[in-house]
């Protein structure tokens, strides 16, 4: 029997939330080009309902996501403790959304609630890692423009909000990717959100998915640090069989719909930053990818260099994917807790058999 490696092409169930399809990334049906700019609000509405909010139910949607992104005070009391802790942010997190299932109504807990806090609880972190502190949500902004705030203590432009509205939206989901399957096989077995948000932190937060978006800087750090020539530099790699991170896709084999989108995101704010030697570097990188490997860039090698132009520090990158990742999570929660089969399926076992215990254990 031919398994596919990873899965690879297996159909495991149906969804509503979000599709891949002919290399299209669409949710509910809407494809994201159309959506880039779409108010991040509308369009966490739109995969936790399939359906576009009319004008009353954004603007109350919003103001419901504002009211609950304040978080209990125990549980800043505990984050403080454990997000100052030489622990990679990511482990913080995993950690700190763990702890938010125990310092919060586990039972009452809807989705808007726990989208809001993750927001905070994540923006908590930077802040707690920069000896900052925390900041508290302002109830006439929207959710990005307090997002960036909670994190930098800055009331962003309006043309950051435009930025990252663009990187939210175009984060939110991705069907039915490591992470996500991940939240799902956990909600199949009918847990609580917090505990499926945790399993999806924990597969999110590994280089070959999430965790992609700080190596590609690390990357970039390493180049002009030693004054290396990047295409010597890839190439070496490539020649000594290591992967360069941010490229290639189990999806989108001629490139991913997402990373054209952040491309030009990425030339502008690292040029309004002073950041173009960045860029110029990620260029070079890609067009020498492309002629060697024909493998494009993916969504996390241009967001790396947003992050960082958003004075974000590397390791923290991967989290700001787990904060606009939450709402396709918990899309995809609601969906999966719907049914009632858990995710159960079964292996070849290619391992030795007829073995006997007393007669190997006499033999020995
Ligand atoms: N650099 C160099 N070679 C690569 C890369 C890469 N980034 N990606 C794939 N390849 C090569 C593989 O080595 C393999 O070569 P081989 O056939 O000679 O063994 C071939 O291309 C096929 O690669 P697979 O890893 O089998 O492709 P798959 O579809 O399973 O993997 C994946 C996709 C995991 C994303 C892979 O491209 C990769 O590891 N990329 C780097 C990590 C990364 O950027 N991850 C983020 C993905 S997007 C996200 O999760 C949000």
């Amino acid at each position: 029997m031919e398994l596919p490696k990873g899965l690879a092409g297996v159909v495991v169930d149906q969804t509503k939330v979000s599709s891949t399809k002919n290399a299209i990334l669409t949710y509910a049906g809407y494809p994201i080009k159309e959506l880039k700019n779409a108010p991040f609000e509308e369009v966490v509405f739109l995969l936790w309902h399939t359906r576009l909010p009319n004008a009353d139910e954004l603007k109350d949607f919003r103001k419901l996501l504002v009211s609950q992104m304040a978080l209990p005070y125990e549980t800043v009391q505990l984050m403080a403790r454990i997000a100052r802790e030489p622990q990679h942010p990511m482990s913080i997190l995993r950690t700190t959304v763990s702890l938010l299932g125990t310092t919060n109504d586990v039972e009452r807990d809807d989705p808007p609630r726990i989208l809001a806090k993750m927001l905070t609880a994540i923006a908590a972190i930077i802040r707690i890692r920069n000896d900052k502190p925390i900041k508290h949500a302002r109830k006439n902004w929207g959710v990005v423009e307090n997002f960036i705030y909670l994190f930098s203590g800055k009331r962003p432009t309006a043309e950051q909000v435009s930025m990252f509205n663009t990187v939210m939206v175009l984060h939110a989901d991705h069907e039915f990717n490591a992470s996500t399957f991940t939240a799902r096989v956990v909600a199949s077995t009918k847990s609580d959100y917090y505990s499926c948000l945790t399993a999806a932190v924990c597969a999110l937060k590994g280089p070959l998915h999430g965790g992609a978006n700080e190596q590609v800087f690390k990357m970039l750090e390493t180049i002009r640090e030693t004054g290396q020539d990047p295409v010597q530099y890839v190439e070496r790699r490539i020649a000594s069989g290591q992967k360069i991170m941010g490229f290639g896709h189990r999806v989108y084999k001629d490139g991913d719909p997402r990373a054209a989108i952040l491309r030009e995101i990425a030339r502008k704010i690292a040029h309004e930053t002073g950041n173009d030697p960045y860029f110029v570097l990620q260029e070079r990188i890609r067009d020498y990818m492309f002629k060697k490997t024909h493998l494009h860039p993916n969504v996390d090698y241009y967001t790396a260099l947003i992050y960082h132009c958003f004075n974000l520090d590397r390791q923290t990158f991967t989290t700001m994917f787990a904060a606009c990742r939450t709402a396709g999570w918990l899309a995809h929660i609601i969906e999966q807790q719907a049914e009632g089969c858990p995710i159960r399926p079964s292996s070849e076992y290619v391992g030795q058999t007829n073995r006997h215990y007393l007669a190997d254990k006499e033999e020995n």
